[in-house]
């Protein structure tokens, strides 16, 4: 056995402290560092059973009971100061939930404040009845403005009389009826940002009175924060908070989590450690309903994509397909960027006034297929920003050529980001999942068509304004003998004799 460690030392040898290398007798001194040789009456003398046969001897004295608790000490202290120097680690929280982003229905786009039972218990149904539900929309969630404006004198949460005279218990059971599951809405800070009661210093009390009134999922938002003296806390510490509370509350019932929304509108970086703390981050301000809002959040998404992967994902905001004034083609962009960069999909719109073309955009299901893939997990990327150049952070011109993985072959997405329509063209090879010297077959995830194989590049004709095309590339085999050039990339193409092509 390695005599470095300061307990554990061969028979013949004595104990060796401070990384000290074996002693061969017992009066050599260890090579390095400090020494015990004490004679066996002044040492406790421990004997282990030995992995090779030979017997391993744990000698305690009070010298190295002492130097040993010294080294921890010196061990732990150095390891305290250097916490903060720590990078935090970005594996996701795993507690059994959210490994895919979650899909549902949000009150706040579409009614703002004007929310009641009524009207929650017809979106669900409506969930239900226009098959949303069964391509995956399962959450019906409840966002700002369902309380009383007072808590109760023992200090609890009061579903608002007038809103919800029936008491949320019934509601969520309805909804639970309909296979569906049920969301509510707080606030990190002393009030919500309608100035509701928020859950600071609550916490607790309040995960539990959520999971009691039955609600699998929280969102959780940034407003109302406490004076700095008084929270004492940074961005991660406020949403840690209630985190803890979620995590001891299923820890003492056994029920699963609450799904954990961070609604902080990407404040301080959440893609850098929300992960630890919930399933999802809200990334940027408000969305709104017109396209200025979504190239913007578009833009912003471009540059975080690697943040999103199983139980953890960039929260693009709630859906405005079928809201204001957006074109049918720039629905199918937002709803299409959304999917693929893998943000939750949360419908914002009426459900009692839905159009055939907001549910065609809102159901197709294979882009709905990307986003809930089972087996990649991962988003979309800018390959190449388009008439931007790379890497421009442009908040009305966001990147225009992406790909990605899926677990059946490699999705493009051509954003036209131009206000009249524009061919677009790239090389296969651009996208890092793509193999040279292979062809792919290419479908049209929007027209649901398969539009032949492409052999080095693919071209999307007059791609209207604001407009999208999603391609699934899959592989079809070599390309055809003596493509030319012969690499499809001209960077550094060179035969094996040394001839560089150029
Ligand atoms: C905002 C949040 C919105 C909505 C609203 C309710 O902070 O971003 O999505 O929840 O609060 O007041």
């Amino acid at each position: 056995m390695d005599g470095s460690h300061p307990l554990y030392q061969d028979s013949t040898d004595y104990a060796c402290f401070g990384g000290a290398s074996r002693c061969s007798t017992q009066n050599e001194k260890c090579r390095h560092g400090l020494f015990s040789s004490l004679p066996n009456n002044q040492a406790q003398v421990y004997n282990a059973s030995p992995s090779k046969g030979r017997s391993i001897t744990i000698v305690l004295t009070h010298r190295s009971i002492i130097m040993t608790f010294l080294t921890l000490s010196f061990a732990a202290l150095l390891a305290y100061i250097s916490l903060p120097f720590k990078p935090i680690a970005t594996v996701a929280l795993d507690n059994g939930i959210g490994k895919l982003p979650f899909m549902g229905y949000n009150t706040w786009n579409a009614y703002h404040c004007d929310i009641d039972e009524d009207l929650i218990l017809q979106t669900a149904q409506l969930m239900k009845s226009l098959g949303l539900a069964d391509l995956g929309y399962e959450h019906m969630n409840i966002d700002d403005c369902w309380a009383e404006k007072n808590r109760s004198v023992s200090g609890d949460l009061v579903a608002n009389a007038t809103r919800f005279p029936s008491g949320f218990n019934n509601l969520t059971s309805q909804i639970h009826d309909l296979g569906l599951k049920a969301g509510i809405y707080s606030d990190s800070g002393w009030f919500t940002c309608q100035l509701y009661p928020g859950s600071y210093l609550n916490e607790a009390r309040d995960a539990e009175q959520f999971q009691n009134w039955g609600f699998d999922l929280l969102k959780y938002d940034n407003c109302a924060v406490p004076f700095d003296e008084i929270i004492d806390l940074g961005m991660i510490g406020k949403y840690t908070r209630m985190a803890d509370a979620i995590a001891n509350l299923s820890a003492t019932t056994g029920e699963p989590p609450l799904l954990y929304s961070l609604c902080q509108w990407g404040r301080e970086q959440p893609w850098l450690w929300a992960r630890k703390l919930g399933q999802t981050w809200r990334t940027t301000d408000d969305i709104d309903a017109d396209w200025e809002h979504l190239a913007s959040i578009i833009n912003q998404n471009s540059f975080i994509t690697w943040a999103s992967d199983f139980y953890g994902h960039n929260d693009m905001d709630i859906l405005e397909v079928g809201n204001g004034n957006l074109t049918f083609d720039e629905a199918k962009s937002h709803f299409t960027a959304w999917s693929l960069m893998k943000s939750p999909l949360l419908i914002g719109t009426d459900l009692t006034a839905v159009t055939n073309e907001t549910l065609e955009v809102l159901m197709n299901p294979e882009i709905i297929a990307i986003n809930q893939d089972p087996v990649v997990g991962t988003s979309i990327s800018p390959f190449r920003w388009g008439i931007n150049p790379d890497w421009t952070f442009n908040a009305t011109h966001p990147a225009q050529y992406w790909s990605g993985q899926s677990q059946n072959g490699t999705i493009f997405m051509l954003l036209n980001v131009l206000d009249e329509s524009a061919d677009m063209f790239f090389n296969l090879t651009e996208s890092p999942w793509i193999n040279a010297g292979r062809q792919y077959s290419v479908r049209d995830l929007w027209t649901h068509t398969n539009n032949g194989t492409a052999v080095r590049n693919f071209t999307a004709n007059a791609v209207p304004a604001h407009g999208v095309v999603v391609l699934l590339a899959q592989d079809a085999g070599p390309e055809p003998a003596g493509t030319q050039p012969p690499c499809a990339r001209p960077e550094w193409c060179i035969d094996q004799n040394g001839t560089l092509v150029q």
